[in-house]
């Protein structure tokens, strides 16, 4: 610890909800002189290459494409396999979900959350299937897995593509398999707010070759040099992104393994008090990507967000709004998320944040709610 740490009479910077992992430069280095070795510096170069194998063995998926950023996967992806129409939507997610949906020309059909995962609740699909229904595109939101199995026999019965938004979810898995491995296609956001990063970039998961090699064409304009097969898009990692990648896969373990602590944490400290967290279902390897906890009301939600930044500790409402409330969609109400939306906030979350600052937000929080004399969430 060092003594500027120690010093808490010290002006501090504020806490905020996360903080990007930068490995230690030379090791950053170390991959950028390949670059600059090579003098290869996009186009599927060899870093480019290295990580995308290193990434298909750690999840032991078929098929994986790296791509500059998550939307563009999510895009992709429904091109890749021919999605078109009325694709099934959960309105609990970050709005790039959402959005890719409608870049494509298709219509987003919301479907409601489960109140325990908030994850998109598979008892609610059938009814909102018509023949224009494709696929679902559904979230692992927060890395919480959906009811995969559920999700996957009726898309099934009814012949639906399923896509997973797996933007939260590295190194999930659910009953001893990556939890990226399920579904038509599953999606990756390397952004550098994620748990692993290449500063921007994502990815794109398939099973099918045919499917994978459309990808590969969509993800460079639609050619191999002179010979043109579709219409494409630049949606390619450079080697400087795919380097970061590089610099920061070794250390995965120890980010989430820091993370962890810090979450058994907040968990001891936040134990008896009147607030919800969401469900992670039996059988899944968390990799602790966020700290979400929902407050009775949106009331006290925002009576917790105000009180902790005056204590400079910085939260974020994710995810807010609903995305079944966006300006520019139309459908039914999705009540449980809206609900869940005006009561959550992610609280801050990264290996080295200080212990003392986890306590401190927890005594903010129950001073808060001891003053509210709230009951629990739902009893
Ligand atoms: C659930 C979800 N999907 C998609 C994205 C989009 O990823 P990117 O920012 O890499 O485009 C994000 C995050 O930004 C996300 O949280």
């Amino acid at each position: 610890m060092s003594a500027e740490r120690e010093d808490r009479s010290s002006p501090r910077e504020p806490v905020l909800v996360t903080r990007s992992f930068l490995p230690p430069e030379e090791e950053y280095l170390f991959w950028l002189r390949k670059a600059f070795a090579s003098r290869i510096l996009t186009n599927n170069g060899p870093i480019h290459r290295e990580l995308e194998s290193t990434l298909q063995a750690r999840f032991k998926v078929p098929f994986l494409r790296l791509m500059s950023n998550g939307t563009l996967a999510i895009q992709l992806a429904l091109r890749a396999l021919g999605v078109k129409g009325k694709v099934i939507t959960t309105p609990f997610s970050y709005v790039a979900t959402t959005s890719a949906i409608l870049w494509e020309g298709c219509e987003p059909v919301f479907v409601d959350v489960r109140p325990d995962t908030l994850c998109i609740d598979p008892a609610l699909i059938e009814a909102a299937i018509t023949p224009d229904t494709t696929a679902i595109l559904a979230t692992h939101v927060y890395g919480i897995p959906c009811d995969v199995h559920a999700i996957d026999r009726i898309a099934r019965k009814h012949g639906l593509k399923v896509i997973y938004d797996g933007a939260h979810a590295f190194d999930v898995d659910l009953d001893g398999r990556s939890v990226l491995a399920y579904g038509d296609a599953c999606t990756l956001s390397f952004h550098a707010t994620k748990l692993f990063h290449t500063v921007e970039g994502g990815a794109t998961i398939l099973h099918d070759e045919e499917n994978d090699k459309q990808l590969r064409f969509l993800r460079s304009f639609g050619h191999i040099g002179d010979d043109h097969f579709t219409l494409g898009m630049n949606a390619k990692m450079s080697e400087v992104h795919a380097a970061m990648g590089m610099a920061v896969m070794p250390h995965m373990d120890g980010i989430i393994a820091g993370r962890r602590t810090i979450c058994e944490r907040y968990d001891s400290g936040l134990a008896d008090l009147p607030l919800q967290r969401p469900t992670i279902p039996v059988g899944t390897r968390y990799n602790h990507s966020y700290y979400p906890v929902l407050f009775a009301d949106a009331i006290i939600r925002e009576r917790v967000m105000s009180a902790l930044a005056e204590v400079g500790i910085m939260t974020r409402r994710y995810f807010y709004p609903s995305l079944d409330t966006l300006p520019y969609v139309k459908g039914a109400a999705c009540p449980v998320s809206r609900d869940a939306a005006d009561r959550v906030i992610c609280l801050p979350l990264y290996p080295d944040l200080d212990p003392r600052d986890v306590d401190r937000a927890v005594a903010c929080i129950t001073a808060v709610l001891a003053d509210a004399q709230v009951g629990v969430p739902g009893s």
